[in-house]
């Protein structure tokens, strides 16, 4: 029987985001696995001078200094000395790990594992991601020398809001979500996308599928309100992004139905002061991902990023005559309600995404090639069901749709010059085909994580040798 839902249970930043300006990842090794416990004792009871406290979903009157959530690996919880009998209930790619399911999920070529820099090339000893966001450095630092003392710091990675809630490539990100019932989220107020039943990101609860609900590990205690994690390093090639937009660009100002593309008369309502070669890089933008780069849906505003009437940034869907690429990035991640092949597959596969960029600020007019992107959480109740299945059958492979199987997402897939295409839509219901971009995202470096709920971790808390 499922017991009632209480938030204070599990982790936050899993159904809602903090909304801190910083975050650090502490990537951590278990070495002595008694300390570790004990830390993870204190971090739930919250009480102690010297341990950060697991910080659980509530919303504060005030926020705190900071925030503090811990994920395991298999490896970790093997440290921790779970009993096997109990590790092999859990589900197989987490098991396995992410380096193993490489091919899976794009993970080849420059973005193989073997590429990956310190600590992601020792898998084996990644045990514990813990994630600590505030809107200062100080409390980092502090909550950090604090774990320190417990575990083996392998590396950190330090993450940050770009203005205006962009990643590099100029978009803003950070938009649609999964929308829980029994959470009320102030940010979420203007969102009106379909509600997830908590089986989307929680485990133990019905999921969108009739009858389905993802096996809960053994012991309940540990594995009930737990969620499962996709940590990723994606380094962006913005200068990368932003020459192929050009060249783009460039190539369709000599195309006959280029007026289709981007109105002459009207350029202003793609952006104040473009010419017709700013506005298709524009142009080109969007419909790679789906969102004009400040946000607004391609779906609802197919010619002005700036449209005369508001449009909901979130309440759309695509049907056969929608203007939005079948194979814009957005539109990949989620069809939403949309013709796919695999229709009963709308809606099941919502992930929760949180994630900062990461490297020094771009500026588009005097590029350079330092290594800058994302620090990526894709969370929810299963990753093979999930994760795994976006960034392989639609991300990937483009099997939700005839017309896009065989080339790879533009933004994300693993693409290269000889081989990749990305069908441009028209008004009049035509195409046309871009060819030559590069892959502009490669993966440097990432784990499988386990989400534990309060519970879980006081469970491990209180293991033995
Ligand atoms: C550096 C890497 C990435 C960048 C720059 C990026 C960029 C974006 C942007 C700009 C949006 C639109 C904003 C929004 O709707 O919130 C978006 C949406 C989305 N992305 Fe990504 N993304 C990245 C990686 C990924 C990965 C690894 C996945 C995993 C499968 C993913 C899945 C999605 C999904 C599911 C959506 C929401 C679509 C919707 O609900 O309508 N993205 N992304």
């Amino acid at each position: 029987m499922t017991k009632a839902f209480d938030p204070q249970e599990i982790q936050g930043n899993i159904l809602r985001g903090y909304r801190r300006n910083l975050v650090r990842h502490l990537i951590l090794e278990v070495t002595n696995a008694g300390v570790a416990r004990r830390f993870l004792g204190l971090s739930v009871a919250g009480d102690s001078p010297d341990v950060p406290a697991i910080t659980p979903d509530k919303t504060w009157p005030t926020k705190p200094e900071f925030c503090f959530n811990i994920g395991i690996t298999f490896e970790g919880l093997r440290a921790l000395r779970v009993p096997s009998r109990h590790l092999e209930t859990f589900p197989t790619e987490f098991m396995q790990g992410m380096t193993k399911r490489a091919i899976k999920i794009g993970d080849f070529g420059e973005s193989a594992p073997e590429h990956w820099p310190a600590p992601f090339d020792q898998p084996e000893r990644v045990h514990i991601i813990a994630s600590i966001h505030a809107d200062a450095e100080g409390p980092l630092d502090r909550a950090q020398a604090q774990v320190e003392r417990a575990f083996t710091t392998l590396g950190v990675r330090n993450g940050r809001n770009l203005p205006e809630g962009r990643v590099f490539f100029g978009y803003v990100d950070g938009i649609s979500q999964p929308r829980f019932n029994h959470i009320d989220d102030p940010s979420q107020k203007d969102v009106d996308e379909p509600i997830d039943p908590l089986g989307t990101a929680l485990l133990g609860y019905p999921t969108r599928q009739e009858g389905v609900t993802f096996r809960v590990p053994s012991p309940r205690d540990l594995g009930f309100n737990g969620s499962f994690n996709a940590f990723r390093i994606l380094a962006q090639d913005a200068a990368g992004f932003e020459t192929y937009l050009n060249d783009a660009a460039t190539e369709l100002m000599t195309h006959p139905d280029v007026n289709q593309l981007a109105d002459p008369h009207r350029l202003e309502r793609i952006g104040e002061g473009l010419d017709m070669h700013g506005a298709l890089r524009e142009v080109v933008a969007a419909q790679m991902c789906g969102r004009w780069r400040n946000g607004v849906p391609y779906e609802l505003s197919p010619d002005a990023q700036y449209p005369e009437e508001r449009v909901s940034l979130t309440n759309f869907d695509y049907s056969h005559r929608s203007r939005c690429p079948v194979g814009a990035h957005m539109r990949r991640g989620n069809p939403r309600g949309g013709p796919i092949v695999q229709r009963i597959a709308n809606y099941t596969r919502r992930l929760v995404r949180r994630g900062m960029s990461y490297g020094p600020d771009f500026d588009p007019k005097n590029p350079d090639s330092q290594e800058r992107g994302l620090l990526g959480n894709f969370i929810g109740a299963n990753l093979g069901a999930q994760f795994e299945a976006v960034m392989c059958d639609w991300i990937n492979l483009g099997l939700q749709d005839p017309r896009i199987t065989s080339s790879n997402d533009p933004l994300l897939g693993a693409n290269t010059p000889q081989t990749s295409w990305f069908d441009m839509s028209l008004p009049s219901g035509g195409t046309i085909r871009l060819r030559g971009f590069p892959r502009l995202i490669t993966s440097r470096g990432g784990a499988y994580t386990f989400l534990p709920s309060i519970a879980a971790i006081k469970h491990l808390s209180e293991l033995n040798d």
